[in-house]
């Protein structure tokens, strides 16, 4: 006999191949274990287009009933979102709950969000998302003692209420998160007011956000190897070299086709990140799909509206990678644009603060440079990142420059004897 954890639910993932809307295997078992379940056997198949009654064909159905027997399984996991009678069809049929994609990540912010703001999202979204499976009753199911996935956090007791009931309570929740979102932007308006520039993390799930956010902070802030450990924005403030002060939030963590409805009820938790005057955008460096990550949290960026807000790349977990040392990339201005580091290990950190002390120093110098006739390139840098107050060439055909340059932009004159001239 096989030892039972006491808490894990024994899950079979069901993921199929259809021609759209292809989601990631490897994402749908971090997600069950990040629900606390057991993944003991994935199936796999592929179909044109769902069965419109089971989702699944039916000899499908077959073998995943062959596997929760042989498996003792008490949860089947489908990679797809249901609609409430292939769920309810697929439960009938197959005799244990069946829970899909959008039920598994609703059941996972459940059991991680933190502050009052977090539950009330949670418990909108889950309301939402049960009251169209309503309809279907709860009987031909022995309920489970506890809960388990699918029915935490409201789920039970709401099941049995009817539907005027859920109106009624979805209303009153409504009501507390405008009232909740109204001090939130009360507290951001003040903070805009003080000019104390806030800089928000964001990043696909499990990137290292939080435990970045420790570091830089030092908060002590739940971490976990798990998805979505961090639901609730948070926020401290953080000091930089140059004696000025900046605020820093961490966000929510991004995922790949997080469920409009989800999206929703996170907009307060996006909202820190679609007002922030910097992203830092933490890329797990080491991840195998890194390209595809950057991409889906680019592209919910530009769906809360913040695609246009100055971004700082962090390649995090270099500790994992080969031959890579702490360091930080510029664009052709010489400002920063990605820096390189592990927050684990703390190498690097000096660097991303240095960055950020470069990026919120907005001190502008003044002072001369001589450019040789070859460095052409610099002067047309110069002339699209700084002001020239005056210019002269000389005898031998060198530029005498006179210019005014923000200090972030300061790496242009790396290869340059720069003069600064006090004010
Ligand atoms: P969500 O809350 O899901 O958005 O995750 P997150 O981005 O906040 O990630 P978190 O900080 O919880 O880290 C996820 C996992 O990656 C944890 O196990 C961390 O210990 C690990 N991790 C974070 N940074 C590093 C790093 O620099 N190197 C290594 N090796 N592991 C790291």
């Amino acid at each position: 006999m096989f030892d039972r954890p006491d808490s894990g639910e024994r899950a079979i993932l069901v993921h199929l191949t259809l021609q759209a809307g292809q989601e990631d295997l490897y994402e749908l078992k971090e997600l069950a274990k990040s629900a606390g379940a057991e993944p003991v056997h994935v199936i796999t198949g592929t179909r044109k287009r769902p069965d419109p009654k089971f989702f699944v064909g039916t000899g499908k159905i077959e073998e995943i009933k062959a596997e929760i027997a042989f498996h003792e399984a008490d949860i089947v996991l489908v990679n797809h979102a249901l609609t409430p009678s292939q769920e309810r069809n697929l439960e009938e049929a197959l005799g244990v709950r069946v829970v899909d994609r959008n039920g598994l990540i609703l059941d996972i912010f459940a059991l991680r969000a933190q502050t009052f703001e977090g539950k009330l999202q949670v418990e909108l979204a889950q309301l939402k998302h049960l009251s169209t499976r309503l309809i279907r009753g709860w009987t031909h199911l022995d309920r489970q003692k506890g809960g388990g996935i699918g029915m935490r956090g409201p789920g039970e007791t709401q099941l049995e209420s009817d539907r005027r009931m859920l109106g009624g309570r979805i209303k009153q929740i409504q009501q507390r998160l405008a009232k909740v979102s109204k001090q939130r932007s009360q507290g951001r308006s003040k903070r805009k007011k003080s000019e104390i520039p806030s800089v928000s993390l964001v990043g696909y799930t499990n990137a290292g956000k939080s435990t970045l956010f420790n570091k830089l902070t030092g908060a002590d802030i739940y971490v976990a190897n798990q998805l979505f450990a961090t639901l609730d924005p948070t926020l401290r403030n953080c000091c930089l070299a140059s004696g000025s002060e900046i605020v820093l939030a961490d966000t929510v963590g991004f995922i790949r086709h997080l469920p409009h409805e989800l999206v929703a009820a996170f907009r307060s938790t996006l909202q820190e990140a679609s007002e922030a005057d910097l992203l830092l955008h933490v890329i797990d460096s080491n991840a195998e799909d890194r390209e595809d990550t950057i991409f889906q949290v680019n592209q919910v960026l530009e769906e809360i509206d913040a695609h246009k807000i100055p971004q700082l790349e962090v390649y995090n977990k270099i500790d994992l990678l080969e031959n890579v040392e702490p360091h930080i990339d510029r664009d052709e201005s010489g400002k920063p644009v990605r820096v390189w580091l592990s927050a684990v290990t703390g190498d690097g950190i000096d660097l991303l603060f240095q960055a950020l002390t470069e990026l919120f120093s907005n001190t502008k110098v003044t002072g001369r440079c001589c450019l040789q006739a070859s460095q052409g390139g610099i002067r047309a840098s110069l002339f699209k990142y700084a002001k020239i107050i005056d210019e002269k060439v000389n005898d031998e055909g060198c530029w005498n420059l006179f210019i005014e340059i923000d200090k972030k932009h300061l790496g242009l004159l790396k290869d340059v004897k720069f003069e600064e001239i006090a004010n």
